[in-house]
């Protein structure tokens, strides 16, 4: 849509700002920017006049964020927020942008003046990929200091992590889920917690070769509940922004021994009670464990546990996960 407004006199002072600028029009629309906005993103005023301002999104901004601006600008409130864009040159660009909405006579325009993030004092601001990553470390270092006994146990939380990333990012486009990517990001990193309930298990029980009394079952079947406690008992303590969301690893934790039957543990809920990310890792987690040699059991081959994986959806599995599961080999 091309605009046929002119920059007000009025306006033109906010050009000489120090920080990127870019003026719109009321639908956002690009009016002019200023030298610093050309030298940052290095993107020519001559070439983006006339284009929609979100030319530049980068598609990593939360959508929660658009929607708050639009919101606030619709009321002619100025919004700040923080977007990342990206540059001509490819790089992303993280800023904190503040956009005021400006009336002249009957005409509408918004100024918004950013403030690259990068040029903060460190440690005020983690950018969305750093976050994902230290968070993604955190996570694995719970992981696999909770279950150290075990000597195979970082093989196999990794194996279950990157095969429970495999299998959500399937089972959503197959089933046209439209899953966001921030649940299914929350639940591969969660993936990797599901047993650190083990760590309250005596190792006496947790490796005994052969069958368990009826008693030492009941024990192991509890490794869901203390798991989730001991996540509690954690997040509590590390009240940090990327930590703050465990519903996802909550369920993963409480509910990985759930079956689709109604006959797993420890609530016996039934199909789709149990929660989406508890069904898809236990099929990866009970895959991966019949694969593995483990100092009390063989390993089964790909083919005899794939087998058993389809005799038993329906029973244990989610049917549509574990079809989704089978056709990934
Ligand atoms: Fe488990």
């Amino acid at each position: 849509m091309k605009t046929t407004l002119q920059l007000p006199y009025q306006l033109k002072g906010f050009l000489e700002l120090g920080d990127a600028v870019i003026i719109t029009d009321s639908h956002h629309i690009i009016l002019e920017v200023n030298d610093t906005y050309q030298t940052i993103t290095g993107f020519e005023r001559n070439k983006i006049i006339g284009l929609k301002a979100g030319f530049i999104k980068s598609n990593l901004t939360d959508q929660s964020t658009y929607t708050s601006m639009k919101t606030s600008l619709k009321q002619l409130i100025p919004w700040s927020g923080i977007f990342i864009n990206r540059k001509k040159s490819g790089e992303l660009w993280h800023s904190s942008i503040t956009i005021t909405p400006f009336q002249i006579g009957e005409d509408l325009f918004f100024i918004g003046i950013f403030r690259a993030l990068e040029q903060l004092e460190e440690g005020l601001y983690l950018s969305e990929n750093k976050k994902i990553e230290v968070q993604r470390e955190l996570l694995k270092v719970l992981a696999i200091s909770c279950e150290i006994r075990d000597p195979g146990t970082e093989e196999h939380l990794i194996r279950v992590q990157e095969l429970t990333e495999v299998l959500i990012k399937a089972h959503n486009k197959k089933n046209n889920l439209q899953l966001e990517p921030n649940y299914i990001n929350n639940v591969i990193h969660s993936s990797i917690l599901h047993d650190i309930g083990k760590a309250g298990m005596p190792e006496g029980i947790l490796y005994k070769p052969g069958a368990l009394t009826s008693y030492e079952r009941k024990i192991i079947e509890m490794h869901p509940l203390i798991g989730a406690d001991i996540l509690n008992k954690m997040s509590k303590e590390i009240n940090y922004d990327f930590i703050k969301s465990m519903e996802v690893a909550e369920n993963i934790i409480l509910y990985h021994h759930e079956k689709w039957d109604g006959t797993g543990y420890p609530f016996n809920l039934k199909g789709e009670e149990i929660p989406l990310e508890a069904r898809i890792v236990s099929i990866v987690d009970v895959f991966d464990a019949l694969t593995t040699r483990r100092p009390y059991k063989d390993s089964w081959s790909k083919e005899k546990a794939l087998t058993f994986i389809d005799e038993n959806k329906g029973k244990h599995f989610d049917p549509s996960i574990a079809e989704t599961f089978i056709s990934l080999f």
